[in-house]
């Protein structure tokens, strides 16, 4: 693979512009060597982004994109795009009772249509992919982050380029708008590879809890009142312990509203002197499962782990997601002897991807700490 510089104006990306770079680095690609760094200039109020390429790739585009074909999501064609979404995700892994549409409610809002892209073949929606635009917290420092989700072919309409072309053209969008980096989690690395991202490790833990140790080692407390989350109720308490996170996904009370009544999440607070002083998600669906956030004090956090413990059956087994900076969680959990494993992703599974836009402000040590928060995993 080569890396490759393009210099071009910022939002020229229809067919004649594609068919003339492209034509340029066909001809100059054979003389380049590996790393070497072409500019291809149009003018004033340039852009500048790398863009991965191979010869074999370019060959082929040049002779057959698909990039006007890419068009974004509207409200005639979402309900084809969820179809295909639904049949990939859901259906044909035996899933019936989760849809795409509501377990990525935030994904697939009127506002970020432009950020869902498709391909229409033969009357019909084959190709899909989505960028979910975020905000990184670090440290008060903000991020513009993309993260790729329902990425889908037709399985009759696979290895066509169709995908790898939606992407490209996400990816387009995220060096014009100057995000920071995007992220994404994936059964097939192999697919994002050859588009210029790159595997990443996360810290954290992921513990496998058991009940009846939970149930016996967590002391009762009466000082909390525990109920289920009420968004009328919990929604800014809530909100202020996430806000307090070193790192996280900034989130509107919109968002975070969204977000905490999405299908298959059961929430949970524990109030104390009538505030919140601590929420955990249990999260039980076929994307998502375990406790995959919590916020506030350690006590109260694990009253509540202690709670959704004692609603399952004698001798469940439940995974908690133990992020890189919970350091007194792990050693509880260390105390109670819980069987461990590192955490593949941020997300528990799949191999997480980055593929950094920025790299003067996406540090290397940045992008090490980089971890996605509960609810935000997509
Ligand atoms: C992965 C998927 C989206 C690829 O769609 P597609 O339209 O067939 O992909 P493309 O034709 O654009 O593939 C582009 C390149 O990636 C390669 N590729 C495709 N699927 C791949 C995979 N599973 N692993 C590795 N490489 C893959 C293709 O061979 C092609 O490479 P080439 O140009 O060198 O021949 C499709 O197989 C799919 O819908 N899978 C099920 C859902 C899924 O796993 N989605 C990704 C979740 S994050």
């Amino acid at each position: 693979m080569w890396g490759l510089s393009l210099v071009t104006k910022t939002g020229r990306q229809d067919d004649d512009w594609q068919r003339a770079i492209l034509h340029v680095i066909l001809s100059e690609a054979k003389n380049l060597s590996r790393d070497e760094t072409l500019r291809f200039d149009q003018g004033d109020k340039l852009t500048q982004y790398p863009v991965a390429i191979w010869p074999s790739k370019l060959q082929r585009m040049n002779g057959s994109t698909f990039m006007n074909h890419v068009l974004e999501m509207t409200s005639e064609n979402s309900t084809g795009v969820i179809g295909l979404l639904n049949d990939v995700f859901r259906t044909s892994r035996g899933v019936t009772d989760q849809n795409m549409a509501t377990d990525y409610p935030l994904v697939f809002a009127e506002n970020n249509f432009r950020f869902c892209r498709l391909i229409e073949l033969d009357g019909k929606v084959v190709s899909h992919a989505a960028i979910w635009p975020r905000e990184l917290v670090v440290d008060g420092e903000r991020y513009k982050v993309g993260v790729l989700v329902a990425v889908a072919t037709d399985p009759d309409y696979r290895k066509r380029n169709l995908a790898a072309t939606l992407v490209q053209s996400l990816m387009d969008s995220l060096h014009a708008e100057e995000y920071d980096f995007a992220v994404l989690w994936t059964g097939v690395p192999g697919f994002y590879e050859k588009l210029g991202w790159h595997a990443v490790s996360t810290g954290g833990e992921l513990v496998t809890l058991s009940r009846e140790t939970v149930l016996s080692s967590v002391q009762e407390n009466k000082e909390y009142a525990i109920s289920p989350f009420q968004p009328d109720r919990h929604l800014t308490g809530v909100m202020k312990l996430h806000d307090d996170e070193p790192l996280r996904f900034a989130r509107s009370p919109d968002d975070a509203a969204g977000l905490l009544t999405i299908p298959k999440y059961s929430n949970w607070v524990a109030e104390k002197d009538g505030e919140v002083a601590a929420y955990v998600v249990h999260a039980h669906g076929v994307n998502r499962l375990g406790i995959t956030e919590y916020g506030g004090e350690q006590s109260g956090v694990l009253h509540l782990i202690k709670h959704v413990m004692h609603g399952l059956p004698a001798g469940a087994e439940l995974p908690w997601f133990l992020y890189p900076d919970q350091q007194d969680l792990r050693t509880w959990s260390q105390q109670q002897g819980f069987s461990t494993r590192p955490l593949e992703s941020s997300k528990g599974r799949g191999t997480e991807m980055h593929y950094i836009i920025n790299k003067a402000r996406v540090t290397p040590e940045l992008a090490n700490r980089f971890f996605v928060w509960g609810v935000d995993q997509a």
